[in-house]
């Protein structure tokens, strides 16, 4: 493996890279597809993992390609998603014991670095339930810290449970509720704070392109944000070109331990580890972090809205 940026993940006595695979790009993978991006990712120095048992085949994927390096690598992995019910509303599923059992024997391991509930209900009895089923397997040794991956509601509530670890937000120059929504606390509880959406899913690449062509994308909600700030596809507005840019801003936010990126081209991820080694332990620059910040709350004043976080 080679060198990128390090750093202790919060209490939980693991050392992660800032830069980490996200396993949603698996989902749909070929074995040999998976394989290669696994590998890339290890080539790169990439040593924090995240998945989902509701990622299609990632876990298993992840299990195949990890299983030489086990040791020298952190598995972060979720559960709990949501079934859609009949009036089209979601709900948490209910999660036991045996979601952990799977999920071990999926990754090939006998031991689950981090599990968390995976955007679970904003509903004190049913989170506090799933939490001592995650609970109950860390007494087992089967998990070996617990956290919440999701935003708003669902993650405020998250955080009335004292031995909370881990928590996994949305942060990005399109989505920056989370820099005073859950950041600060995390980062004063000593929370080990993973980012997704990252890049934004790359949602600049559709600004300057018409409505119709993205109107439906899952990205679509960053693609207005990003328009409503004046940006445009060529390059960001600080002058960098936009992966960088996007990266910088999540690296600068205090209380960020590592960056989830989710890529399917091994050249993507390449360049991604490229930016983190560059970028993860430069200084704050205050004026570009400010920039984007102001830029940020002048397009939801100007729109009229305030921005929640996307789940
Ligand atoms: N609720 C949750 O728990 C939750 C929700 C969302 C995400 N996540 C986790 O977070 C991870 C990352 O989130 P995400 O995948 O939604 O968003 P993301 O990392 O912001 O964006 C992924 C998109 O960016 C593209 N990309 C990656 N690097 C790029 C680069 N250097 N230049 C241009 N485009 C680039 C990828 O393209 P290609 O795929 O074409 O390479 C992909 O379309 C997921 O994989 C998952 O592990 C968790």
């Amino acid at each position: 493996m080679s060198g990128l940026p390090s750093i202790p993940f919060g209490r939980t006595g693991l050392v992660v890279s800032r830069l980490a695979f996200g396993g949603a790009s698996l989902a749909g993978a070929t074995d040999a597809d998976a394989d290669r991006l696994v590998a890339t990712a290890l080539e790169e120095g990439v040593t924090l993992f995240d998945a989902a048992q509701c990622y299609g085949r990632a876990e298993e994927h992840l299990g195949r390609a990890l299983a030489g390096c086990r040791s020298e690598v952190t598995l972060v992995t979720k559960c709990g998603h949501h079934e859609v019910l009949a009036d089209g509303s979601w709900r948490s599923l209910d999660i036991g014991a045996a979601d952990i059992d799977a999920a071990l024997r999926r990754l090939r391991t006998d031991h689950i670095d981090a599990m968390l509930l995976h955007s679970y209900d904003p509903d004190p009895s049913r989170l506090e339930r799933a939490f001592d089923v995650l609970r109950a397997a860390r007494t087992a040794g089967k998990v070996c810290s617990i956290g919440y991956s999701g935003d708003n509601e669902g993650a405020k509530l998250a955080f009335s449970t004292p031995d909370l670890d881990v928590l996994e937000l949305s942060l990005s120059v399109a989505d920056q509720a989370n820099v005073l929504a859950l950041l600060p606390i995390a980062e004063a509880r000593g929370i080990a704070v993973m980012t997704k959406r990252s890049l934004a899913n790359a949602a600049w690449r559709h600004l300057g392109r018409p409505e119709d062509t993205w109107r439906d994308a899952h990205d679509a909600p960053y693609v207005r944000r990003l328009r409503a700030m004046g940006c445009s596809a060529a390059i960001a507005p600080d002058g960098l070109g936009w992966d960088e840019s996007a990266l910088r801003f999540v690296f600068q936010s205090a209380g960020v331990h590592a960056a989830i990126i989710g890529a399917s081209d091994p050249d993507k991820l390449r360049r991604n580890a490229e930016n983190a080694r560059r970028l993860a332990g430069l200084p704050v620059d205050a004026d570009a972090y400010a920039a984007w910040r102001r830029r940020f709350s002048e397009a939801e004043a100007r729109v009229g809205e305030t921005w929640r976080a996307l789940n």
